[in-house]
């Protein structure tokens, strides 16, 4: 059985007091029993204090970004062993507005998802094709690209990372992928992830859903075979949305 993840993606939203009043109202609309995985990934400046609010809770703190490097000259970046020694245990990789607006491409996505493992900073790794792709019969094989180049040799275990299938048009746009959409790519990646590390291996791996998740289509896009949870964008700036989203998608 692989457990529930719902990951909440602020992008660049919440100041410090607001993202502290998000987790307390998260908590007081629990209790979270441990069942599902709810991990919360913030900018940057709240992460320390947001991990030590959630020290000893069943909710964990993750990133949206990093850099490869371990440290040096690299003005305005931080590495994977900052993110760690502020609580971070999750980071964001491949997110379509890394990939367009900062020219993230597969090598420096390899790069990243080599560095977070070593680390061990479980890597949300995403992936989704553009409408125009999807409407010209792309849509497998550009997310096999993004799987096949950012991969290359690594060779993780299930539990050290998982996937998200962010279909680009799907995301901030109001449009959700259907179920049907969902679930095929969803078990198109876990038959590329059996080919190449065993069924075994593919069976364990999560993989979740992003774009445009809210209350109102949580159950129905959570309870699909090979989708293991959600990454959530503007629905998981309200707490009671975001909790809402978890107590939906969780039911079985
Ligand atoms: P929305 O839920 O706002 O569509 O954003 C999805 C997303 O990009 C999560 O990473």
């Amino acid at each position: 059985m692989r457990k529930k993840v719902f990951a909440a993606n602020w992008k660049m939203h919440k100041t410090r007091p607001e993202a502290v009043g998000f987790v307390d109202e998260l908590m007081a609309a629990g209790p979270w029993s441990g069942e599902a995985e709810l991990i919360i990934c913030a900018p940057f400046t709240a992460l320390a204090e947001l991990a030590q609010r959630m020290h000893n809770t069943p909710v964990k703190v993750g990133a949206q970004n990093f850099y490869y490097e371990p440290q040096g000259a690299f003005t305005g970046e931080v590495s994977a062993s900052m993110l760690k020694d502020v609580g971070c245990t999750h980071v964001i990789i491949g997110h379509s507005e890394r990939r367009s607006l900062f020219a993230e491409d597969d090598g420096v996505l390899h790069l990243k998802l080599k560095t977070a493992l070593e680390e061990s900073l479980i890597p949300i790794f995403c992936v989704g094709e553009s409408l125009e792709q999807r409407q010209a019969g792309e849509a497998e094989a550009v997310v096999r690209k993004q799987l096949t180049a950012a991969l290359g040799e690594l060779f993780p275990r299930p539990d050290q990372w998982m996937i998200a299938y962010e279909p680009v048009w799907a995301i901030g746009t109001g449009v959700t992928a259907s179920p049907q959409d969902a679930q095929a790519m969803c078990k198109f990646i876990r038959s590329w992830l059996a080919e190449r590390y065993g069924l075994a291996n593919a069976a364990e791996i999560r993989i979740l859903y992003g774009g445009s998740v809210k209350p109102a289509n949580a159950c129905e896009l959570m309870i699909l075979p090979d989708v293991d949870g959600a990454l959530i964008g503007g629905a998981s700036l309200e707490p009671l949305d975001f909790a809402e989203i978890v107590r939906r998608g969780s039911l079985d």
